[in-house]
């Protein structure tokens, strides 16, 4: 698996965006989260492209939870996204980073009344209605600050998709949106426009994550289009956005086979337009929120490897010096990814081991892959961690988070520092009749 600007160079060293990553892996220290600024930037023209070629009115959001720190958005501001925040911390770093605070949208299935007035207050383009409660705070808040919010009220279709049960969120049984059966979200409809202080722009739904059945897709299109059409006609609304989330699936390991960002394309704005003139109903700005698709390819984190313990009869354990802290998704969803000895990637994998983290816990990263001799010393690079990693990465047992460095053209630089030790007990407090 090579990807982006990833290439064997003449020493047999695995390069991205033109540095050696044993390199970097020297100079910056292990774990450490690389990410491919050019493959990044590919892929975010990939989405502009594909949907604008498709439809005049688009807006692809970038949704920040898949990997977010100041620079991520400055590229993101760059490259002409939006920027989807689901938290007080992800408004806060982007307004940071100086993230033009219209191109924002804040979801989040439990608005605190401080985020809701924080991203009014910064004047984020929309606010995304996640339960009937929240109509109301939205609208006294902006009462109170003597603004009007523009809303879209989240949906739940009730799809289910083929993908970890832990992250579809289209069906019925969901915490997040407002669900068509229930009639929730027709309630949701009638609160909104009743609320003065609000302005309805249209609908969202998300039917969930690592989505490779287009046809999900395509369904949650036609009903969504055709709530539309109800609430065109039950209570005149003219829905002037629909977004239909991210969710588009990434291949972690060589036979994977997701769809392309082209194919996801042609497959919703083929069905918005068919359903749309089926209803008589003109076409909204199509909203895009991709998050993985994005940013997952873009990285990979290189791993300085400790003891290799070959149990006669039964296994090879190869240990890294980082695991679940810096990447639970093997755990937490039976996550699979590929993986290189950087410093051998030239070189024939022989050998069948299990890549193991350094956590006081069964923290296996890969249970079963072919790599090259691997001995302790070498480097290992694990593809495809850009999204989901650093994001979710945590200090168990104490340990510092990894730093990130932006490749280009042969340079590197640091966009995360790494956590110290110092770090880790900055919050800490000793009360008086505890002290030494
Ligand atoms: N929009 C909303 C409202 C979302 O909840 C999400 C992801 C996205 C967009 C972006 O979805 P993406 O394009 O990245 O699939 N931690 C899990 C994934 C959780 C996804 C949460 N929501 C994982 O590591 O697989």
């Amino acid at each position: 698996m090579l990807l982006g600007t990833q290439r064997i160079n003449e020493a047999g060293h695995l390069c991205v965006g033109g540095c050696d990553c044993v390199d970097l892996a020297e100079r910056f220290g292990t774990p450490l989260y690389v990410i491919d600024e050019a493959l990044l930037r590919e892929n975010c023209r990939t989405y502009k492209r594909a949907f604008g070629e498709r439809l005049d009115s688009v807006e692809i959001c970038y949704a920040g939870k898949a990997l977010l720190c100041t620079a991520i958005c400055r590229i993101m501001e760059q490259e002409n996204l939006g920027l989807d925040v689901a938290s007080a911390g992800e408004l806060y770093t982007a307004l940071k980073a100086a993230f033009p605070p219209s191109r924002i949208k804040l979801h989040g299935n439990f608005k605190s009344d401080l985020e809701i007035e924080m991203a009014l207050d910064a004047g984020v383009g929309r606010l995304v209605i996640d339960s009937l409660s929240e109509i109301g705070r939205v609208n006294e808040t902006a009462g109170r600050l003597g603004k009007r919010a523009d809303v879209l009220i989240r949906v739940t279709p009730g799809i289910r998709v083929h993908t970890h049960h832990y992250v579809a969120t289209g069906h019925v049984d969901s915490k997040f949106g407002l669900s068509l059966a229930s009639s929730m979200a027709e309630e949701a409809v009638a609160q909104a426009m009743a609320a003065p202080n609000l302005v309805l722009q249209g609908f969202h739904c998300h039917i969930g994550s690592q989505i490779f059945g287009l046809e999900s897709f395509a369904r949650a299109a036609e009903l969504m289009t055709s709530f539309m059409a109800d609430m065109h006609r039950k209570h005149g609304l003219v829905s002037h956005e629909l977004d239909m989330g991210g969710g588009l699936g990434i291949a972690y390991q060589d036979e994977d086979a997701p769809p392309t960002i082209k194919e996801l394309s042609n497959v919703i704005c083929s069905t918005l337009v068919k359903c749309l003139a089926d209803h008589d109903l003109p076409m909204p700005k199509l909203i895009l929120e991709p998050g993985r698709s994005i940013v997952g390819t873009p990285g990979l984190t290189l791993y300085r490897v400790g003891p290799v313990k070959e149990i006669p009869g039964v296994r090879t354990y190869v240990t890294v010096d980082g695991g679940l802290s810096d990447n639970p998704r093997p755990a937490l969803y039976d996550a699979q990814y590929e993986a290189t000895v950087a410093n051998k990637a030239a070189q024939a994998r022989s050998t069948v081991v299990r890549v193991a983290g350094k956590h006081c816990e069964t923290d296996t990263l890969i249970p079963e892959i072919a790599l090259q001799p691997v001995v302790e010393g070498d480097i290992l690079a694990i593809f495809c961690t850009g999204a989901y990693n650093y994001a979710m990465a945590s200090n168990y047992n104490r340990f510092p988070r990894p730093a990130m460095v932006l490749v280009h053209d042969g340079q590197a630089e640091v966009i995360v520092e790494r956590e110290s030790l110092e770090d880790l007990v900055r919050q800490d407090r000793i009360p008086p009749r505890l002290a030494k």
